[in-house]
């Protein structure tokens, strides 16, 4: 839980966003393993996914980077007005430099701090949790928060229950600050309960796989998910997030002008949103397209929202996640 909003205000100065241009339709994933369009459609909404050309090199630091020089261009900033810059992904190629580092290489930052932030498919909204606080703290001005995970480079895609749900894409913004303390985050949430670790994880070692899982045929370095776990979790964790949020914000849900959740699943986000009586058209869903990106999916259908000239001055808008960990966070925007 969060205090109210004091200090300076904040504002979103531009958004960016990347997918690579490969698709992979849920046909062509039919040709390789024992699933259909029609199972996968009705159990996660989604139709299709981009993925990275590996033998061109793409992967987490081209689409982070991608993402970020939308954003910064767009943003009419120079380098040296950026103070921080925060990449959340779990599938960095190389854990030394960070993904940020090669973002403030690409961008010719030479002071900003650059960090990467594992919270899973709730990351960027911890970035964009922590890089507002700073700056409405005063610490900083100005920061650019990327999402970016190529979660094709870790799918086993032998391996039908997790590989369908996920793609690759990138999400970015550029926070900064505002003379209007009643703008920005109005409220934010935070959370992580380190006990349900187990139904999601990436193994590097065989001596990390939790001895339930020992038979699980699914390779080192590839994503383990226990869907049916994330899914309990997921429907039961999205909606209290969001009516926690609410109530301690003093908003309801018809003060809302948009709410932009992490897309994991259709059947998950519907839930919330029919529950907690959200009309539909408030609700962004683009997984349809793009797949389950983990941290890359809140980035991008915020810009392109953004895009699509649906983000205005003054709107009230609900950020929600939650993700591996299992962790979730909330961010709610007066914009
Ligand atoms: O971003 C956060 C990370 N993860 C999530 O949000 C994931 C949350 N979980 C889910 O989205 C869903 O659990 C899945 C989409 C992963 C799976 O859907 P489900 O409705 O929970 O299916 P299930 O695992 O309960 O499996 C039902 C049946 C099983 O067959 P039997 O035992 O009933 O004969 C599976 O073997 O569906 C079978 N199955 C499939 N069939 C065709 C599992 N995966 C597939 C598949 N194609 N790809």
């Amino acid at each position: 839980m969060t205090p109210p909003a004091a200090g300076f205000g904040t504002r979103i100065v531009s958004t960016g966003s990347f997918v690579p241009e490969k698709v992979v339709t849920n046909f062509d994933l039919a040709e390789i393993m024992d699933t259909s369009d029609e199972w996968i459609q009705k159990r996660t909404g989604i139709r299709q996914r981009h993925i990275s050309d590996q033998s061109k090199g793409e992967g987490t630091v081209s689409l982070a980077i991608n993402a970020a020089v939308d954003a910064f261009e767009k943003s009419g900033l120079a380098p040296e007005d950026i103070d921080l810059i925060i990449c959340a992904t779990c599938t960095q190629e190389m854990t030394c430099p960070s993904v940020a580092c090669r973002i403030s290489e690409r961008l010719g930052t030479k002071k900003a701090a650059a960090f990467d932030l594992a919270a899973a498919c709730s990351g960027f909204l911890y970035g964009l949790n922590f890089a507002e606080t700073l700056i409405r703290c005063g610490r900083y001005r100005t920061a650019l928060i990327v999402g970016a995970d190529a979660m094709s480079t870790v799918m086993d895609y032998t391996d039908r229950s997790v590989s369908i749900l996920f793609g690759d894409a990138s999400g970015s913004v550029v926070v900064t600050r505002d003379d209007d303390p009643a703008r920005g985050c109005q409220y934010q949430l935070m959370g992580a309960d380190g006990v349900g670790w187990e139904a999601l994880y990436m193994p590097r070692r065989e001596v990390d796989i939790p001895e339930h899982d020992r038979d699980n045929p699914i390779k080192l370095g590839m994503l383990r998910m226990n869907g049916r776990e994330v899914f309990k979790f997921a429907v039961k964790k999205f909606q209290e997030v969001i009516e926690e949020t609410m109530e301690q914000s003093g908003h309801s849900i018809d003060d809302l002008s948009l709410m932009i959740c992490h897309q994991s699943n259709l059947r998950i986000i519907e839930s919330a949103r029919e529950k907690l009586g959200i009309e539909e058209g408030k609700v962004y869903v683009n997984i349809d397209r793009v797949g389950n990106s983990s941290a890359g999916s809140i980035g991008l259908c915020l810009d392109e929202l953004n895009r699509a000239g649906r983000i205005n001055e003054g709107d009230l808008v609900l950020f929600v996640a939650f993700g591996g960990g299992m962790t979730w966070a909330s961010s709610l925007w007066r914009v």
